[in-house]
């Protein structure tokens, strides 16, 4: 074992000069082997045409799109309307903020509505308005987007079930010809979704992770060294769906693993996303309204918590390069509270589809490079911003 310690020291080193040319998509590709330490395992499924990259002398702004919830009531008038007015929002937000990157954060179609195995369909829909304004995206699974599908009520009403059109042989879900009420698994949304869209960030992650599927880390790369880091994004699958809601043991493991290796000395700030809210944000919830430190706008919900802690937010809390965590899921939600040094953060309900009739919007993160700073907003569809607030000391 010492031996094969030295050797992954040396990889590490080696590794850290090679990947930092290397990484965009730095996803860890070590399914055949879970010992991170055999230097052999490691191998780096790169894209460096897709690498993050700050435009000169301009900060980088992201746009969280949360809980689209895409796909609901395909049966009536009102679900494919609420569709049309989510790509209001996000077209307006898009206009208003032109962003450089977009992180649909989890509930991006409400599978268990969707009574065809054409959910891709859906889901391509949601992010066709930053696919049309040429803005790159990555996705991160929420608790619906692979839930099994639930047989409304109304179709046992005398109008019975709607005669079902199923997708086309040629549609962008290849194999999905036959008409079938068995949804579509994270993994075929995922492989449909980086199939047909070189600007997709997102990634399967590694197989060891599995059923949990979008896990994966991207880096911001400086406007004059495309080598040189300024943060990296972990995107995390809090399940929820096909399996429990849970950041698992071997996600926690994976998060550990992969910031030893690229980011050893805690030097590169980290950002955070994942859909559902850990346990620690019941912890920091303003009671009655939203007061200092806390920064948001509505508080009109209890949080809706992952199902355990398996460790994740001890390891956030101990590595002082973690700034923020952003998640979506309660759409009554939309504040950023700090805890420890670093800062819990909901987005904002951005779809008409899922609960609630608080007004739409869009959380924005602006990273500066130059010192390293975090400021977020929220930009409502109808253009308004409010809830600013500074994320680094
Ligand atoms: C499948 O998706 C297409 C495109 O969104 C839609 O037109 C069709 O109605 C869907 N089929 C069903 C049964 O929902
Ligand atoms: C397949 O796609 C082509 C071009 O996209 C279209 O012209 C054709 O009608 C499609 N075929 C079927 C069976 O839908
Ligand atoms: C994280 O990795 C370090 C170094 O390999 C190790 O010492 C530590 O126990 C790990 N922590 C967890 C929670 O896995």
């Amino acid at each position: 074992m010492i031996k094969f310690r030295n050797l992954s020291i040396i990889f590490v080193y080696t590794c850290l000069s090679l990947c930092f040319q290397l990484i965009s998509t730095v996803g860890f590709d070590d399914g055949t082997n879970r010992h991170h330490r055999s230097p052999r395992t490691v191998t780096l499924r790169t894209k460096p045409e897709k690498t993050l990259q700050s435009r000169p002398g301009a900060p980088f702004k992201i746009a969280l799109f949360a809980d689209l919830h895409f796909g609901e009531n395909a049966w009536s008038d009102w679900g494919p309307r609420q569709d049309v007015n989510s790509i209001r929002v996000m077209s307006n937000v898009l206009g208003y903020e032109t962003p450089d990157f977009v992180v649909y954060l989890g509930d991006v179609i409400t599978a268990n509505n969707i009574g065809v195995a054409n959910a891709s369909l859906y889901w391509d829909q949601a992010i066709s308005p930053t696919r049309a304004r040429g803005i790159p995206w990555a996705t991160v699974f929420g608790n619906h987007d692979d839930a099994p599908f639930e047989w409304p009520i109304e179709w046992f009403s005398p109008p019975g079930i709607p005669q079902v059109r199923c997708p086309l042989a040629n549609s962008s879900c290849p194999g999905e010809e036959e008409c079938s009420f068995r949804g579509t698994s994270r993994l075929e949304l995922m492989k449909n979704e980086i199939k047909h869209n070189v600007l997709s960030h997102s990634s399967s992650g590694p197989k060891e992770l599995w059923p949990s599927v979008s896990n994966y880390v991207l880096q911001l790369s400086s406007s004059e060294d495309p080598h040189s880091p300024v943060a990296f994004f972990y995107i995390l699958d809090s399940g929820g769906g096909s399996y429990p809601e849970v950041i698992s043991s071997a996600q926690v493991e994976w998060f550990n693993s992969t910031t030893q290796k690229i980011n050893p000395d805690s030097s590169v700030p980290e950002i955070i996303f994942w859909h559902i809210p850990s346990q620690a944000y019941k912890r920091v919830a303003p009671f009655f309204g939203i007061h200092k430190p806390c920064v948001g706008s509505i508080n009109k919900e209890r949080v809706a918590p992952q199902q355990a802690e398996t460790g994740i937010m001890k390891l956030l809390v101990e590595r002082p390069s973690v700034k923020a965590v952003f998640v979506g899921h309660n759409h009554g939600l939309d504040w950023c509270c700090p805890y420890s040094q670093l800062w819990l953060c909901f987005a904002r309900h951005t779809g008409y589809g899922g609960y609630g009739g608080w007004a739409k919007g869009s959380r924005i993160l602006e990273i500066t490079q130059r010192p390293f700073s975090i400021k977020s907003w929220i930009r409502m569809e109808d253009g308004h911003v409010h809830s600013e607030v500074i994320l680094t000391p």
